[in-house]
């Protein structure tokens, strides 16, 4: 019986590629560099499986060309950039990868909150300019972390990975969440609103995914309810956030700084952002590590395997 065949679009890690490889006939082999729409449909089409990236625009006429499709494992945990409507009306089954991405993107979260509050990026560049002339009791003063207010906007996997981090920096955890979870309990995490949690927080880490809900969550009126002196740290989506309002607060220091790692039309950054020092920029890495991507990878393929072996995919979404 011929092999089902998998389009995947942007180039894995090499051990994905081999498993992939070795159970499917790939449409083709994938580069390293984004399809074009042309490329995307045409491959598409031909596909009965396929391993979609956040960066790929994955919409009703997509879908309306590609008949043979059964499955679509989008290789990310967020799935926004997928019309879920479209795929069940031409039952297309989604699944995204959850719960191998927690960690590395709750680690790279804390990277960003240590990294504005002490001025690691800024002092590296210092540094790499030859310009320090020695330690000085007054130098690039940053901000505390440790004992300060988090607060975390999402207590889904990452929100609580994030969280349960705070608790060797001995700060106190307050977030908002639609649901309560048990491990809320136990580590003494205290609910809010969101407007007591912009009130309160040090750091304001967002941890939801990109729904019409969440677009633009935080604008101008929530940055001006933050404290002078809090943090805004994004690891989720950029749109969950007003990157507009987000560089008048900045200018007009109504936040002490932001880090994100996700940006609102990706690759673009915000004009302004990259001029303004207390802001850390990184290329969406969050659940960039070896082993993470491998997994997620890995966990694509479970879900395409259980779907032409006629078991439900263990990520379905939607
Ligand atoms: C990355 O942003 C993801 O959703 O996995
Ligand atoms: C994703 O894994 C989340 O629930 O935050």
């Amino acid at each position: 019986m011929a092999r089902p065949r998998l389009y995947i679009t942007r180039r894995l890690p090499e051990s994905v590629m081999a498993a992939a490889r070795a159970r499917y006939d790939l449409v083709r082999e994938p580069d390293d560099v984004p399809p074009s729409r042309e490329s995307l449909v045409d491959h598409f089409r031909q596909a009965e499986a396929a391993i979609s990236l956040l960066t790929d625009v994955i919409d009703d006429t997509l879908l309306s060309a590609s008949p043979r499709l059964k499955i679509l494992a989008n290789y990310a945990v967020g799935y926004n950039n997928v019309d879920l409507a479209a795929a069940a009306r031409r039952n297309v089954v989604v699944t995204n990868t959850p719960d191998v991405l927690t960690d590395a993107t709750a680690d790279l979260t804390w990277a960003l909150i240590l990294s504005v509050a002490r001025r690691v990026a800024e002092g590296d560049a210092y540094m790499r300019s030859g310009s320090w002339t020695g330690w000085s009791p007054t130098q690039m003063l940053g901000s505390e972390v440790s004992g300060t207010v988090l607060g975390i906007v999402g207590l889904g996997r990452i929100g609580r990975a994030v969280a349960r981090r705070a608790t060797g920096f001995g700060m106190h955890v307050r977030y908002v969440a639609h649901s309560r979870h048990p491990d809320v309990d136990q580590g003494g995490w205290e609910p809010r609103t969101l407007q007591q949690l912009l009130r309160e927080a040090d750091f304001l880490s967002l941890h939801v995914p990109l729904t019409p809900e969440t677009h633009h969550l935080i604008g101008a009126a929530e940055l001006a309810s933050m404290k002078s002196t809090a943090f805004l740290v994004n690891t989720s989506r950029g749109a969950v956030v007003d990157e507009a309002a987000l560089v008048v607060a900045l200018r007009e220091r109504r936040i002490a700084g932001a880090a994100l790692d996700v940006f609102e039309q990706e690759p673009l950054v915000h004009p302004g952002l990259r001029d303004l020092r207390q802001v850390v920029l990184l290329p969406h890495l969050g659940s960039a590590t070896l082993n993470t991507r491998v997994r997620m990878g890995m966990i694509c393929l479970e879900n395409i395997d259980a779907v032409f072996a006629g078991r439900p995919a263990p990520n379905r979404v939607g």
